[in-house]
């Protein structure tokens, strides 16, 4: 997926004054463009927190991160511990070692707000390293982060700006279902919101690009602009659309390859 994105937006992220994730996540994108300047922004307090975390106390975080017991045990103990209570590294380290030891990487709150993800062993855990807190520290010196909802990062935005959005899947489709996601359901009427924001976003000049799930309700959304399916694998030609991932890139202008 990112073989086949990163080339597609490469030339007008060099253009931009700055980089815009109104749906950070684990900001792949961003890590991969490696732009200048950048705003990430995320519904998730916990992520934002982690970011602010690992950018301000790496190798705190480390030391912390590494002396967590990998025991299921202790995997609930920490998993108990009252997010709010704690100092922003010890945060940082906690909100890591549950990404890295639940199951499969999931996120999921209860009503109450917690984190619920039943322990899923240790195998992930250890591909965090010292070198890559460091690393993602250093990368995050140039980052604004923002902890909101994407209509008020995307109405913010400013002309030279250039927007890339990721939002949760329609429910069912792919593997993203609604209940990853902690403040609720993304619903349609979400993906309605959304799309008036991109087209407020439009008409003020700024350029943005969206990767969304290929139901027919979402794609009907944006059907005005230029929808190319994201094929499955990596390696393939720009442009060259083979077999199709379920996925589609929007975006709002045309793409000029340098
Ligand atoms: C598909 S993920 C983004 C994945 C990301 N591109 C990556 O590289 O990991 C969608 C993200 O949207 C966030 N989110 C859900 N609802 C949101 C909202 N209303 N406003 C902003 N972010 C939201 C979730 O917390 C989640 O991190």
């Amino acid at each position: 997926m990112l073989d086949f994105l990163i080339p597609q937006l490469a030339s007008s992220a060099l253009t931009s004054n700055r980089f815009v994730e109104p749906f950070a996540g684990g900001g792949a994108v961003f890590f991969a463009l490696n732009p200048k300047r950048a705003l990430l922004s995320d519904i998730n307090s916990e992520l934002i927190d982690l970011y602010r975390g690992v950018r301000r106390y790496p190798i705190e975080v480390w030391n912390i991160f590494q002396g967590f017991p990998s025991t299921k045990d202790a995997y609930y103990k920490i998993r108990d511990w009252k997010h709010d209570e704690l100092d922003l590294p010890t945060r940082t380290a906690r909100t890591l070692y549950l990404n890295r030891t639940c199951f499969k990487g999931m996120w999921r709150h209860n009503g109450n707000g917690e984190f619920n993800v039943g322990y899923g062993g240790q195998d992930r855990r250890w591909v965090i390293s010292k070198e890559t807190l460091v690393w993602i520290s250093k990368k995050l010196l140039r980052v604004s982060l923002k902890c909101c909802d994407f209509e008020e990062v995307i109405d913010a935005c400013e002309e030279d700006d250039l927007v890339f959005v990721d939002p949760p899947y329609r429910p069912g489709e792919c593997e993203m279902v609604h209940d990853h996601y902690r403040y609720g359901k993304f619903r349609f009427d979400d993906h309605k919101r959304l799309a008036a924001t991109l087209g407020r976003a439009s008409a003020r000049g700024i350029r943005w690009a969206m990767t969304t799930s290929v139901h027919p309700d979402i794609v009907y959304l944006f059907h005005r602009y230029h929808i190319v399916s994201i094929p499955r694998g990596t390696g393939r030609k720009i442009g060259t659309l083979t077999k199709n991932s379920g996925e589609v890139l929007i975006r709002n202008y045309k793409e000029v390859f340098q």
